[in-house]
């Protein structure tokens, strides 16, 4: 999570509420402003970044997920659509499998329905081998750390906030992404809170890994480390603790380290209050450094219920002073701490026995990267009034000097007039004495700044400036085709307009190449390879990087079984897209165009009609948009009423009827509604709140619901409703459609999967699995035989995808390199016209295919 502004207001707006939600009510996500605590007997359990629902959760574990940390075993791991649960206060009730219940509408011992419900031990799990590819888009989200290795020319590594790491690939400035190895129980690991490469052997990797240090991520954090620059990993510790790849503060750093002088010492810093740790063994075991004597006190909000924006930030960057060698190591190292109105940078000058407080430069910031200029004996350090990414309205830049040990301020003269932001990004070319440049950490507006200064700060030139408003003398070009959503404006972020970017808080140049620079922004990665040209002719190319990276949190995946897309996407924050190729970038939706944008169908019989839905709730515009080319070009439904005036109308879930004639429409806040010939939306009573819909794809007159363990079919485009209790179907968690045949569809549930072949009056659960989250379906094996079958679920204990292609055999189509990240939040399209390829949508590392099926 990444993006924009947006997302930084939603952070701060959670609060503590007043009145409970009911079962399958709205209880969390980005944006969201209403309450967060469930009904008695109910969770909040999260179902994407935008999306957590109150959900009776039971713990009939058949997970695969094995707790690694002793405490949290209790955690909605099998059940219900997620692993993270996001109210933290709620989770003792997640054992009770029952009660008290306020909630009467589905009781989930049910009554009847002609369900076989005791699992058939026919069918074997087997598993076959695919090449998997991303399908492009070009990045998509926020990069916090980019880091150089000091003595390796060529060497860098970028992290992001969740969708793990990458390596350069100085062959063609392409990233190579490390930790897709993540799936279901390791999902964690994508959240990257900190890097770093070994300066004395290279091949040496560590992450610090943990999405959240709230309730949201169940585990604690963890030390992965890799001996191959990225390619193989081994989990080699876990601290006491969390760690938050994804919260407040992740573009500080970086706060693990390796000493220069002794790869074998490591030090980490901690966010939550934990303090500073240690290691001695190359990061085997770690130990608390006692006499560290502060270990944050700055909180972004402290009334956040959540927990997201309540928790101590920690302490910051860590970096030595490699001159000051001794024979166990580095002895000067220092440690920025985000506290506020106190010292917030700190010096040991015996390798961390013991530590003091610099002079205070500047008590009302904090201090977000410190970078040390070897040749100047002078350590730089960029300031911010916010822990950032999204805030921070006031910063200075400070320079310390080591021998004299006094600050000089050398924040940008240009900065301090302009008044509205702090600093970020911060680097130091170590081969020309006294060039510096740093970043604007949130220039809002019309566009971030970068600074850039030949003498150690006295003087600094900027990438752009006022040449009498509104002139804006840009001193860059920009190259933006590998990120090209970037090039049109986006929903209300205007990205159009930030040609430097925002959310800058990774800045780095080279040390082996003056010419060669790259930055992280909340959507990409930028830079050059003309840097010099800024002392020069004061012009630079900026060119998007972001071959290789795919970083977006995908929400939504169709197939149409024509048109020349085979594939279309609806992800986080910027939108959807319509890959004609699946190499190349693809074309983002437009006109209207929507940040986030939430569910995604076509009309079965008019597959050239499509049906998106954005989730904007503070909108002028319907966020309901039709295309009648297969998403090439859009319109606006104004049947849906403007958010801006009526609220609630945003976001969930569509289903297209299959002559296109009808929208069924299940909201987070306002219910399942109903737009028959593009008329007005309006309830419909018979399906409760937060029901998933679909549509079948052939009988234009039928409409399917799922809710807890009911099922709900009509066959008068959703006018009336009859309810079937499907006996041990648990929670209803998707509904997947036979493109080809009207009638034959599936249910995957917290218990498995249940197939019917007549519109959902009956139902047959398939054997094995015993939990399913996503499920798609694919061109058959056979022309004309029952659809591939595609499912995030659970098979003789391990969650991950699976294809079927007789309904009772399952083949395993993840590997040890492609685990997909958290199965709750996979989303799956399998392709309409070619067997076996499936896309696989993640929250974090975008759009997979499988490119051997062809
Ligand atoms: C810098 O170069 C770019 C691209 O060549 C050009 O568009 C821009 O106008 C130049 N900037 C200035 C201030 O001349
Ligand atoms: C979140 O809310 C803010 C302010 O309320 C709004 O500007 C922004 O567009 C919203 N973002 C999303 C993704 O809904």
């Amino acid at each position: 999570m990444k993006f924009g502004l947006s997302v930084a207001t939603l952070l701060v707006a959670i609060a503590g509420s007043a009145n409970a939600v009911a079962e399958w009510g709205q209880c969390g996500g980005l944006n969201y402003s209403g309450s967060t605590t469930c009904d008695a007997g109910l969770t909040c359990v999260y179902s994407n970044d935008w999306y957590s629902q109150c959900l009776r959760v039971t713990t009939t574990s058949s997970s695969s997920r094995t707790s690694s940390s002793s405490s949290s075993s209790t955690r909605v791991s099998s059940s219900s659509s997620s692993t993270r649960v996001s109210s933290s206060s709620s989770s003792t009730r997640v054992s009770s499998s029952s009660s008290s219940s306020s909630s009467t509408r589905v009781s989930s011992t049910s009554t009847s329905s002609s369900s076989s419900s005791t699992p058939s031990t026919t069918g074997a799990v087997t598993s076959e081998a695919q090449t998997w590819k991303n399908a492009v888009i070009g990045a998509g989200g926020f990069v916090p750390g980019i880091v150089f290795n000091p003595t390796k020319k060529g060497l860098a590594y970028l992290r992001t906030d969740i969708g793990g790491v990458y390596r350069l690939n100085t062959a063609d400035d392409s990233w190579i992404p490390l930790t897709d190895y993540a799936g279901h129980v390791d999902w964690h690991d994508w959240g990257a809170d900190a890097l770093a490469t070994d300066p004395v052997d290279p091949n040496n990797l560590y992450v610090a890994v943990g999405l959240y240090t709230n309730s949201w991520d169940p585990d604690n954090g963890n030390i992965i480390k890799s001996t191959d620059q990225g390619a193989t990993w081994s989990k080699i510790y876990t601290f006491p603790f969390k760690i938050g790849g994804n919260m407040p503060g992740r573009g500080m750093g970086e706060r693990l380290v390796i000493d220069p002088n002794n790869n074998k010492v490591l030090f980490f810093g901690a966010r939550s209050g934990n303090g500073l740790w240690k290691s001695t063994d190359a990061g085997v075991t770690w130990s608390k450094i006692s006499a560290f004597p502060d270990a944050g006190t700055y909180i972004p909000n402290p009334s956040d219920s959540t927990g997201y924006n309540s928790d101590k930030v920690g302490l910051t960057w860590i970096t030595f002073d490699p001159s000051s060698k001794t024979a166990s190591g580095t002895s000067r190292i220092f440690v920025g701490v985000a506290s506020l109105g106190v010292a917030n940078v700190y010096q040991t000058t015996n390798g961390g026995t013991s530590w003091t407080a610099l002079p205070i430069f500047n008590s009302a910031f904090i201090p977000h990267r410190g970078v040390l200029s070897p040749s100047e004996g002078s350590l730089y350090v960029s300031f911010a009034n916010g822990a950032g990414p999204y805030d921070g309205s006031a910063g200075r830049v400070g320079k310390y000097n080591i021998a004299a040990g006094t600050w000089k301020d050398v924040t940008p003269a240009q900065a301090i007039t302009d008044g509205t932001y702090g600093f970020g990004g911060l680097t130091v070319d170590l081969q020309k004495p006294g060039t510096v440049m740093v970043a604007a950490l949130n220039q809002w507006w019309p566009d971030a700044n970068i600074y850039r200064s030949l003498d150690g700060g006295s003087t600094w030139s900027p990438i752009w400036e006022w040449n009498g408003y509104p002139t804006i003398n840009r001193y860059f070009g920009v190259d933006v085709s590998l990120s090209p959503y970037l090039s049109g404006p986006l929903g209300n972020q205007d990205v159009s307009q930030k040609l430097v970017g925002w959310m800058i808080e990774a800045l780095a140049i080279d040390p082996f190449d003056s010419n060669h620079w790259l930055y992280g922004t909340g959507a990409t990665v930028n830079g050059g390879r003309n840097l010099l040209n800024w002392d020069t002719v004061h012009n630079v190319t900026i060119k998007s990087y972001a071959a290789g990276i795919e970083e977006t949190a995908v929400l939504g995946l169709i197939s149409p079984p024509s048109g020349t897309a085979h594939l279309l996407s609806v992800v986080g924050d910027i939108g959807g897209f319509m890959h004609t190729s699946l190499s190349t970038p693809g074309k983002v939706f437009a006109t209207p165009t929507y940040g986030t944008t939430t569910s995604i169908d076509y009309a079965g019989n008019k597959p050239s009609q499509i049906v998106r839905v954005g989730n904007v709730d503070a909108d002028t515009n319907p966020q309901i948009a039709l295309s009648n080319d297969y998403g090439a070009t859009w319109f606006a439904n104004y049947a849906a009423p403007a958010p801006s005036a009526t609220p609630g109308y945003a976001g969930g879930n569509i289903a297209y009827s299959a002559n296109g004639d009808t929208l069924l429409w299940s909201t987070p806040s306002k219910g399942v509604l109903r737009s028959p010939n593009q008329g007005a939306f309006s309830p419909v009573a018979a399906l409760p709140a937060g029901a998933v819909i679909a549509s079948d794809k052939v009988d234009g007159t039928a409409l399917y619901a799922a809710s807890g363990s009911n099922f709900y079919w009509s066959a008068d485009t959703g006018a009336t409703w009859t309810t079937v209790a499907v006996s041990g179907l648990g929670t209803a968690n998707w509904i997947a459609v036979n493109p080809y045949k009207a009638a034959d569809l599936w249910v995957s549930s917290t218990t498995g999967v249940f197939r019917s072949t007549n519109g959902g009056k009956t139902f047959t659960k398939l054997p094995l699995v015993t939990a399913a989250w996503r499920i798609a379906l694919g061109a058959p094996k056979t022309a004309g035989g029952t659809p591939a079958l595609f499912i995030a679920g659970t098979v003789n204990g391990l969650s991950t995808v699976y294809r079927s292609d007789d309904q009772s055999n399952w083949i395993r189509i993840s590997d040890a390199q492609n685990g997909f990240g958290n199965m709750a939040s996979v989303i799956l399209a399998g392709d309409t016209r070619i067997y076996k390829r499936v896309y696989i949508g993640t929250n974090g590392r975008g759009i997979f295919y499988n490119s051997n099926a062809v």
